[in-house]
């Protein structure tokens, strides 16, 4: 597609809840349409119907990423309303919490399935055309998670550790040429995620602070504008990340696995 006559789309995965649907709602409106992923059809259009209260212009495109052809199917709905993807927010993905041995096996390869292969197939899908076009960028949601092991929640954190280190690199590669990699590493957010994810009453979720999903949108959206590399948004989530790095691994995962496995 012509960079002079290309649409952009600003294509935010997981937009039907938390904070995919916050970063779409606190998006700005002049960088284009909003086109916003999940399998959830009513939950999509309302948030597009905010967005076009708000002035803004989106479309919604129900997809489930746990499909093998998930990227060339968005890439499809795109080029069929004239789009090309300038931006895209990978913000779907989900986790699980409890004994990795006694946890469903397909619910836990469905992590590595939307978490890292949906993840970083979209991302390398849209990546030419951006790196063609100079512009644009990718912001990925990734995790403290990402910034070690967890036990009880074993696939859920190296599936953010994927997402750490993929987005790193990629942001390394594409800085020079006018293409944005972040990725954004929040604590525990008020969502659905904690709760979906059997993790809610867990000591470790109860003792740590939570954000609001509106406060890690303004930051992910500031830091991908200001091509940040790493977004750590509130001093809580920047604490623990100085822990990981800091705490030796003899005593960090114990406490990590102690502080999941307990429930109050
Ligand atoms: N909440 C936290 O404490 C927290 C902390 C750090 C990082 N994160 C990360 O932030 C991201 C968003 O989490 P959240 O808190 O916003 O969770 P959430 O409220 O549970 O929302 C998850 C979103 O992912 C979508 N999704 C899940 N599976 C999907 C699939 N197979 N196909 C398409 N869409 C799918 C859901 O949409 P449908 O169900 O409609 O498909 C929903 O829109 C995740 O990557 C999560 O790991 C969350």
């Amino acid at each position: 597609m012509n960079s002079d006559t290309f649409k952009p789309a600003i294509v935010i995965t997981g937009a039907s809840a938390g904070i995919g649907r916050a970063m779409a709602l606190s998006e700005r409106r002049e960088r284009g349409v909003a086109v916003l992923v999940a399998r959830s059809p009513s939950e999509l259009n309302a948030v597009a119907n905010e967005i076009r209260q708000a002035g803004g212009d989106a479309l919604t495109f129900e997809l489930d990423l746990l499909s093998a052809d998930a990227p060339a199917r968005l890439s499809d709905f795109l080029s069929g309303h004239g789009l090309a993807c300038d931006v895209l927010v990978n913000s779907a993905g989900y986790g699980l919490r409890g004994k990795t041995a006694a946890l469903p096996i397909e619910d836990q390869l469905g992590i590595v399935d939307v978490n890292i292969r949906a993840l970083a197939a979209l991302t390398l899908h849209f990546l030419p055309g951006m790196v063609a076009r100079g512009r644009g960028g990718v912001i990925n949601l990734g995790s403290v998670a990402g910034f070690l092991p967890g036990p009880y929640m074993s696939a859920y954190y190296a599936s953010k550790a994927f997402v750490r280190s993929f987005s790193n690199a990629l942001h390394e590669e594409l800085r020079h040429e006018g293409v944005t990699v972040t990725c954004v590493a929040p604590g525990p957010v008020r969502t659905k995620f904690l709760e979906k994810a059997g993790a809610r009453r867990a000591a470790l979720f109860r003792f740590l602070p939570k954000t609001d999903a509106d406060f890690v949108a303004d930051r992910a959206w500031r830091g991908f504008r200001l091509k940040r590399r790493l977004v750590v948004p509130g001093m809580s989530a920047k604490l623990t990340v100085l822990a990981a790095s800091l705490v030796p691994s003899a005593v960090m995962l114990p406490l990590v696995g102690r502080l999941q496995r307990k429930r109050k």
